[in-house]
């Protein structure tokens, strides 16, 4: 879409977009942490309606009107790998353009705007991704960008070089959402970490709201398995093993499976051992979970 600017997305998509919804639909928990996060985005996001609702209630614009409009519009989704930040960031954005009745555009910074390591450069893209951004947000239209920063930030931490880099692309986020703000809530960044305790300081401070993303407890695992495994005729009990035997373990000792572990892992591994001569069992299902080791925590998720 953008010749010039393409290489800095990874994704750049108009919303709402069914995909995005139908992905949503299937995550254990979305509405609940939608429901949790949505006052915070409808704030942030629509500082006019604000004002309306002053009016409506006070008969004038209090000074809370200006409080709230100078809010940053930055949420930070924090959490371990494979928890689900990313497509949550996705269906939450997807879902309040549904609900706001307009369109907007989504875009996830790609990790390639790390550059080339050259000083300077990664800001000059943080820059140029921000432009493009702000004029897409026009008067019919809004914009999220999701900044997965996960593995485009703290790839290349070693060197002292990179590491200044890093530091250099923090300050101009945070200078270029302290500008979003001008922008009257037409724009939203989400920054998805696994790193939360190694986040700056001042994007912390920043954020309207530090969302925690967690490995699945037993009763999401229940739900996960139930809603994936629908249909293949699966017993209570198995289903119980199954939600046992992928949570933490004491002996030997070992954390329990994230969403992306039962979804892109397990169902695969299990399904390689049934397919494609029979139906798939409880019993291969219990014994991919039992050979499977869960993705090793992020240190400081
Ligand atoms: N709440 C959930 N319910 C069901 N599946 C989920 C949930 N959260 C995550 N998943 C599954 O896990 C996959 C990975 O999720 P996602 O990429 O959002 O994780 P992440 O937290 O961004 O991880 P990383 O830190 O590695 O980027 C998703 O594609 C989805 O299939
Ligand atoms: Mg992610």
């Amino acid at each position: 879409m953008y010749p010039a600017g393409s290489e800095l997305f990874e994704v750049e998509r108009l919303l709402p977009d069914e995909l995005i919804l139908a992905s949503g639909k299937r995550l254990v928990g979305f509405d609940t942490r939608y429901d949790r996060i949505r006052r915070d985005l409808r704030l942030l996001s629509a500082p006019d309606e604000v004002r309306a609702w002053s009016k409506q209630f006070y008969g004038r614009e209090l000074p809370l009107c200006e409080i709230m409009s100078d809010r940053y519009p930055l949420l930070i989704f924090s959490g371990d790998v494979g928890t689900g930040k990313t497509v949550t960031a996705e269906a939450a954005c997807d879902r309040l353009a549904r609900e706001a009745g307009r369109a907007a555009m989504l875009f996830k910074l790609s990790t390639r705007v790390r550059g080339n390591g050259k000083v300077g450069q990664m800001s000059s893209l943080i820059n140029e991704a921000f432009a493009i951004i702000t004029k897409e947000a026009g008067k019919a239209k809004s914009a999220f960008l999701i900044i997965d920063e996960a593995d485009s930030l703290s790839a290349a931490r070693d060197g002292a070089q990179s590491h200044h880099e890093d530091k250099v692309a923090v300050n101009t986020i945070i200078q270029k959402v302290d500008d979003l703000r001008r922008l009257g809530g037409r724009v939203l960044v989400i920054l998805c970490t696994n790193r939360g305790h190694a986040l700056d300081p001042a994007v912390v401070r920043r954020a309207a709201r530090i969302e925690r993303f967690d490995r699945p407890d037993a009763a999401e695992r229940e739900q996960l398995i139930r809603m994936d495994y629908e249909g293949l005729g699966l017993s209570n009990e198995s289903i119980r093993d199954l939600v046992d035997i992928t949570g933490p373990q004491k002996l030997p000792k070992r954390i329990g499976f994230t969403f992306s572990d039962l979804r892109a892992r397990l169902l695969p591994e299990a399904l390689g051992l049934a397919f494609p001569d029979r139906k798939l069992t409880a019993a291969e299902l219990l014994m991919a979970a039992q050979s499977l080791q869960p993705s090793p925590a992020v240190e400081d998720a």
